[in-house]
């Protein structure tokens, strides 16, 4: 099998001079011919000014590629897209599956034996891991690592848990603005990731607890030097895969690390996100996520973590009290121990150099739980026949068995309209229904899921609401809040016909979600809505246009359905 720089020669109708051709160009660089005869690691720079996340990528790049030189090889360090959670219109998971065409197509066009893939900020990890599960070569993940926390008013903060439960202070006309200007300045001290158990900090674990990356890479803080120390020794494994061209992403890929990302995200508090991109990350390695078996283990596996929105701490007290390692050993009668990871050794040899930081409060043991169930449950019903999921260890005891009044609203544009006025008629123990914000409808499935509360009942003390809705939420988002609906409204989902006034049911531990409507007037109200859909705007160019033509629905990872794996990967590099 070709290394190095002859993989993957442009294609001129003759080999050799396709590679003298190569090599005049990169000489240009003034690489010496030992250096391009080493083994090739492939290093991804999502560096970007418009994301902070990703804000030390240039630190650990240095890392990186001296642990790759440690080892012998060659470092490559090459652009791909960057997603940051803010600076992504109409919403970052519209761009999640084109990150992943880009990063997929940009290994397979360019030489490389290895690759080490930074990423952190929500989208990005998911991406790249769909990204390399398809090429397949040989590749460590680094996360680029939780921020730090901050401080106000003798309080600890992080983003973004106390972004928005400070924002709701701020709208029950408990803070004026100008100490939101002052606590916009210290919710986020240092570049990296959220700091709370949000979508990135939850991929970080579920990587990690796949064998993905090396122990301790979901928690070391961005700025810490543990981050760039595990960087180079990330850089260095990466070398000795170039080498030895094992393991590759299908070898740890596989039912065994599905399922025990399965137990890592019920017991951290994971985000909701987390499921629908593991989904995604399974899928391109041919392994489909099973809804029910997850739900099942959310029986089994309670919440053990101690950190934000489900608990109080945050991820760098999560790293000192030992970070994933010291998670995995409460959970290991639950784990498939001999799942190999990419450290060369297997899960349970991993666990058991976990460390015993003492005194620590974060991590539970597994007899004295956070929450006795898992973080998330999985609900099916009328409203959702493939399923919607709440993220139940951040939602109000009192609600989760409530049944309410419906009020509507049609579109993200619509609540954003109407939700303030102060004359919409809502009440406390309504059910706030939002549609037409699922992968197709927004498009792009924005993290609308977390409505407001209407500002009159914010100003009577009303702190949570059920809202149910075809979007997804933000990991670092709290409350009584069922999402990801499927099949989604704009397809035709039962949500679609949900009207104001109608009452809805919520029973987390019967798992069910319904409404209140009998069969015939259900079944009457979906056909009259297929007879005359109402109009929408489709795209009729570029990204939007195959994005809303091949976007699967949430139970389905929200892949495109071009790109799911089909037996072995279709195009396969010399
Ligand atoms: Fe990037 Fe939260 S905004 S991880």
């Amino acid at each position: 099998m070709t290394k190095g720089l002859g993989k993957g020669l442009t294609n001129y109708g003759d080999e050799a001079f396709s590679l003298f051709h190569r090599k005049v160009f990169i000489k240009a660089m003034g690489y010496s011919d030992d250096a391009l005869d080493r083994p090739i690691v492939g290093v991804t720079n999502t560096y970007s000014d418009y994301n902070p996340c990703h804000g030390n990528v240039p630190d650990l790049i240095e890392s990186v590629k001296r642990g790759i030189q440690m080892a012998g090889g060659m470092p490559m360090v090459f652009p791909t897209i960057s997603i940051h959670e803010s600076f992504a219109y109409p919403t970052s998971m519209f761009l999640r599956n084109l990150m992943a065409m880009d990063t997929e197509e940009m290994i397979r066009a360019q030489a490389m034996d290895a690759v080490v893939v930074i990423g952190g900020c929500d989208k990005t990890l998911p991406a790249q891991v769909m990204a390399v599960a398809s090429v397949d070569i040989p590749t460590v993940v680094v996360p680029t690592g939780p921020m730090v926390v901050g401080h106000h008013g003798g309080e600890v903060l992080g983003a973004c848990t106390d972004c928005r439960r400070l924002w709701a202070q701020f709208r029950a006309g408990q803070k004026d603005m100008a100490e939101m200007e002052l606590i916009g300045a210290r919710l986020a001290p240092s570049v990296g990731t959220c700091g709370v158990m949000g979508t990135a900090s939850t991929m970080g674990c579920i990587v990690e607890a796949m064998g993905l990356a090396l122990p301790l890479s979901a928690t070391a803080p961005a700025p810490h030097a543990d981050r760039r120390r595990i960087a180079e020794a990330s850089g260095k494994r990466a070398a000795e895969m170039a080498v030895s061209g094992t393991p590759r992403p299908s070898q740890l890929i596989t039912r065994a690390s599905v399922r025990n990302a399965m137990v890592v995200l019920q017991a951290i508090g994971g985000s909701t996100n987390g499921l629908i991109h593991l989904t995604a990350m399974a899928g391109r390695a041919g392994v489909p996520l099973d809804l029910d078996e997850f739900d099942k283990l959310g029986r089994e596996v309670p919440v053990l973590v101690n950190l934000k929105p489900s608990g109080a701490h945050y991820m760098e007290h999560f790293h000192y009290a030992g970070g994933l390692p010291a998670l995995l050993r409460e959970l290991k009668p639950l784990l498939e121990l001999s799942a190999p990871t990419v450290t060369g050794a297997t899960l349970g040899d991993v666990i058991a150099q976990a460390e015993a930081a003492t005194g620590q409060e974060v991590i539970r043991r597994f007899d004295a739980p956070l929450k006795k169930e898992g973080a998330m449950a999985v609900l099916h019903g009328n409203l959702a026949p493939r399923g919607a999921v709440i993220k139940q260890s951040a939602a109000t005891p009192e609600l989760m068995r409530h049944a309410g009044r419906a009020v509507v609203f049609d579109s993200v544009d619509d609540m954003m309209a109407r939700i303030d006025r102060p004359d919409l008629d809502v009440n406390a123990d309504d059910v706030l229904v939002l549609r037409n914000a699922g992968p197709v409808g927004a498009p792009g499935m924005p993290e609308a899921g977390y409505l407001p509360i209407p500002m009159k009942l914010a100003r009577q003390g009303v702190k949570d609401m059920v809202r149910i809705s075809d979007a997804r939420m933000s990991g670092t988002a709290f409350g009584t809040i069922v999402l990801h609906i499927t099949p989604e409204s704009a397809v035709g989902g039962p949500l679609a016909i949900v009207q104001t006034g109608d009452r809805i049911r919520l029973d987390v531990e019967a798992r069910s979600i319904e409404l209140l409507i009998d069969d015939a007037e259900l079944e009457g109200r979906l056909a009259a809505w297929k007879e005359s859909p109402p109009q929408r705007e489709s795209p009729i160019r570029g990204y939007a246009k195959l994005f809303e033509n091949s976007v699967l629905q949430a139970d389905q990872g929200c892949d495109f359905d071009f790109l799911l794996r089909e037996g072995p990967v279709a195009r396969k590099r010399p």
